[in-house]
């Protein structure tokens, strides 16, 4: 296997975005392609994660990006996995490079669905469930993750106040980003006050719906070395499966695919979860946060909440969680989530965060799945 590297990332700003499908899914492919240093014609090929490019009248976004970049020759892949469709899209494109099929290819994940309104986006959502069981029966993801979020109050003793907990230390860390969707200080208190969504979760434990589009070069280490910019190594990947709806799973306080994919991504980069500095983890709720803290093996299990309520996953607790605002604060267009987070991760270890760098940080780990879980990636990058 050729080693890998992430020489370039760009995003454009997560939120309410005017400009179309298209067109942002080119600026943040453009905005990769100059932080990488590169001339689009040194791409050998594309991967392009979208869920909902139907919303926005735009499907096979592929070949539309590659002609806009002027590279209409270059193959593409276009790529859905629900909320995980970025890390899937990210983990083949690795695979590709890793196999030497090509040494520089292009990820972008984008979304665009604010303006169809919060009716249609949560139909369209539910989609992705196992809509026979699921989505059908009027179970839609805040539903389904309330559902988890009350079986792990009842299991662990937690309490509404910890997952709280979470989504004061994601939207303190999204106010440092400028690109994040809601940059707003709010308090435990305002988390408590605000409207129920899904009992147990409120409005302020929920990600947003957002519109966003990221982008990553990858590359041969041979390539990153020849073209003198800062990249970052990838170390480990990781992919998992869990049954599609929650009834099929023996617990619904863990999450089999985030195991599944951890153990591949930490037994190929050779390390354990305690040698990972911060990470980017699936925070569509404040519960999948606590849970994914558990499952990635940064704590006990059932002891997520205590490390959240104990502020150890703060930008300066034991190990930072979403640097970046996480889904919670950055926002969630769901096509592009996966590989924002790996921006996030290009920018801490290359020293290009700003004013949310972290100090001493060397090994980041990006965690993105679809739907409840049904399918996991995980990823692990050392700087060099
Ligand atoms: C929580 C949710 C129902 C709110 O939708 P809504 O009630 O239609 O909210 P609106 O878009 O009308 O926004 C109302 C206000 O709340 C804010 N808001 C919306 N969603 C928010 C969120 N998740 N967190 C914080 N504030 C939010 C808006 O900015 C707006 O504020 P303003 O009045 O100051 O401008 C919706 O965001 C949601 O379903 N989120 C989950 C998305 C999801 O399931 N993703 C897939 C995960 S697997």
């Amino acid at each position: 296997m050729e080693d890998v590297c992430v020489i370039g990332a760009g995003s454009t700003k997560y939120g309410k975005l005017e400009d179309s499908l298209a067109d942002i899914t080119v600026q943040s492919s453009a905005s990769a392609i100059e932080s990488a240093g590169i001339e689009p014609k040194e791409i050998k090929a594309g991967y392009i994660s979208n869920v909902f490019g139907v919303a926005d009248k735009q499907v096979h976004l592929g070949p539309v990006v590659m002609s806009n970049l002027g590279i209409p020759e270059r193959p593409s892949l276009s790529i859905e996995s629900a909320c995980g469709s970025g890390s899937v899209s990210f983990r083949e494109a690795f695979a590709n490079v890793a196999a030497g099929f090509y040494d520089a290819v292009l990820v972008t994940g984008v979304e665009k669905v604010t303006h169809t309104g919060t009716e249609w986006t949560t139909t369209y959502f539910s989609y992705c469930s196992d809509f026979f069981y699921e989505g059908q029966a009027g179970a839609s993801f805040p539903g389904l993750f309330a559902s988890m979020a009350r079986a792990y109050l009842a299991e662990f003793g937690a309490t509404e106040e910890d997952f709280a907990m979470v989504a004061v230390k994601n939207h303190d860390n999204g106010l440092l980003n400028p690109k994040a969707h809601l940059r707003k200080k709010i308090t435990v208190d305002d988390v408590m006050r605000s409207p129920v969504v899904a009992s147990p979760l409120k409005l302020y434990d929920c990600c947003p719906f957002s519109d966003g589009a990221s982008s990553v070069i990858l590359c041969s280490k041979k390539f990153a070395q020849e073209h003198g910019g800062d990249y970052i190594k990838v170390t480990g990947s990781g992919r998992g499966g869990s049954p599609a709806a929650l009834q099929g799973r023996e617990r619904i306080t863990t999450i089999p695919s985030t195991k599944i994919a951890a153990d591949a991504a930490y037994r190929m980069a050779g390390i354990t979860p305690r040698d990972i500095d911060f990470a980017e983890v699936h925070d569509c709720f404040t519960i999948a946060e606590v849970v994914d803290s558990e499952d990635l093996g940064f704590f006990e299990k059932g002891q997520g909440y205590r490390a959240a309520r104990e502020n150890r996953t703060a930008r300066d607790g034991d190990i930072p969680i979403n640097p970046s605002g996480g889904l919670k604060s950055k926002g969630h267009p769901i096509g592009a989530t996966g590989v924002g987070q790996v921006v996030e991760v290009y920018e801490q270890l290359t020293g290009k965060a700003g004013q949310r760098n972290l100090k001493n940080v060397s090994t980041g780990l990006t965690h993105n799945f679809g739907a409840t879980g049904a399918s996991c990636a995980v990823h692990i990058f050392e700087s060099v």
